[in-house]
């Protein structure tokens, strides 16, 4: 007979059998296999409510895949589900952080067949999780990381360049020899927008402050705005695509450079129709998808070098809590990333 040892009511954790066992045996001492985690316990930034714990290590179910973490990428969306700002988790808790995730399958629930035991994968873990030794994700969030970039990098990608990629392939649908804006060229999201626009063949616009300039011009930037010292519609109008991620007053202005029948996309903010139909022109909000197929469109960007992973700091799983609160202060040069093996 097969005994099952489940904790938090769904992570299986260790089997035995009885049967195999003789009268003169000792008892079995049942060690549930667990593994390092950063846990959130509470709605705050406070060193109890984000803890490195030891915690239940996870079990693939149908469909799902159980990876060996190498890295996981820091993204504004750890601190805001920290904070509650995407709901009250309570009830999940302690639930383990991090979406952004690359490393090695370990193994493969029932009916998984894109991925086997060994492969380097990467993806956006739609219900978290990345920020542990092990993290379980669907299938269908997954794709093969490219050989040639290494966990890091491929740990940053997930969130922010399906983000970019998103909002400028798939919505805004930019052509060669078309003109984008994009706000906040400098960090997570903006430093894949630039090279993805610029691999397309797109004049690129963005806006940072002048410590990114260079940085950005490497990036295949053609035109780098300082927003501290001027304001971008002095500098540019009438493009074809603008990607917003910065929101409120910057948004607000966006709408008046995009020529009409032009394309406006945002991260942070909804559109209102009435808004778009007054400026004549199209766009819409992008809550982007967990979506392994895309993500497989952005690792063929990597793994031809036009998209790159700017790695600006990599701190310990340990350490989680402090990479948080540095991208929670805003002006992350390209991706910060947790090593954690
Ligand atoms: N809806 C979605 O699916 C989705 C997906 C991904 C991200 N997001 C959201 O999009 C936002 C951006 O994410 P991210 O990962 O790119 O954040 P990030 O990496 O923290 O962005 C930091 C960058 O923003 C720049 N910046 C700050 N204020 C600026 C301004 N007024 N003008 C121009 N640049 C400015 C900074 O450049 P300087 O240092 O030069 O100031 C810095 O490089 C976040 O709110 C995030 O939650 C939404």
């Amino acid at each position: 007979m097969n005994i099952r040892v489940a904790l938090s009511g769904f992570c299986v954790i260790s089997f035995f059998t009885l049967t195999s066992l003789g009268q003169n045996d000792a008892a079995p001492s049942i060690k549930p296999a667990t593994m390092k985690a950063v846990c959130l316990h509470a709605h705050n930034n406070t060193p109890e409510a984000v803890r490195f714990d030891e915690t239940p290590k996870p079990t693939p179910k149908a469909g799902q895949v159980l990876i060996r973490v190498h890295a996981a990428g820091v993204i504004p969306g750890d601190w805001k589900t920290r904070d509650g700002r995407f709901g009250d988790l309570s009830q999940y808790m302690p639930l383990v952080l991090g979406y952004d995730v690359s490393g090695v399958v370990e193994s493969v629930g029932e009916g998984v067949e894109t991925f086997k035991e060994g492969d380097e994968v990467f993806g956006y873990l739609s219900n978290g999780g990345a920020f542990a030794e092990y993290a379980v994700g669907s299938e269908r969030e997954l794709a093969r990381k490219p050989p040639n970039i290494t966990h890091e990098e491929a740990a940053g990608a997930p969130v922010s360049a399906l983000a970019a990629w998103y909002a400028l392939v798939q919505r805004a649908k930019l052509q060669e020899g078309q003109t984008v804006l994009i706000q906040a060229g400098a960090g997570g999201v903006g430093h894949y927008a630039v090279q993805i626009a610029h691999a397309i063949g797109a004049t690129v616009y963005t806006t940072a402050s002048p410590r990114n300039h260079e940085f950005l011009r490497e990036l295949g930037a053609d035109v780098v705005i300082d927003y501290n010292t001027e304001r971008f519609e002095d500098v540019v109008d009438d493009v074809d695509v603008v990607f917003d991620m910065i929101g409120g007053e910057v948004l607000e202005r966006s709408y008046t450079v995009v020529k009409p029948g032009g394309y406006l996309v945002a991260i942070t903010s909804k559109l209102p129709q009435e808004k778009l139909d007054q400026y004549g022109i199209r766009g819409s909000f992008l809550a982007t998808p967990a979506n392994g197929k895309a993500l497989a469109k952005v690792a063929e960007l990597m793994a031809s070098g036009k998209v790159k992973t700017h790695v600006s700091a990599t701190f310990p799983l340990s350490e989680t809590a402090a990479a948080m609160d540095l991208n929670e202060k805003g002006h992350t040069r390209g991706k910060i990333v947790i090593t954690v093996q």
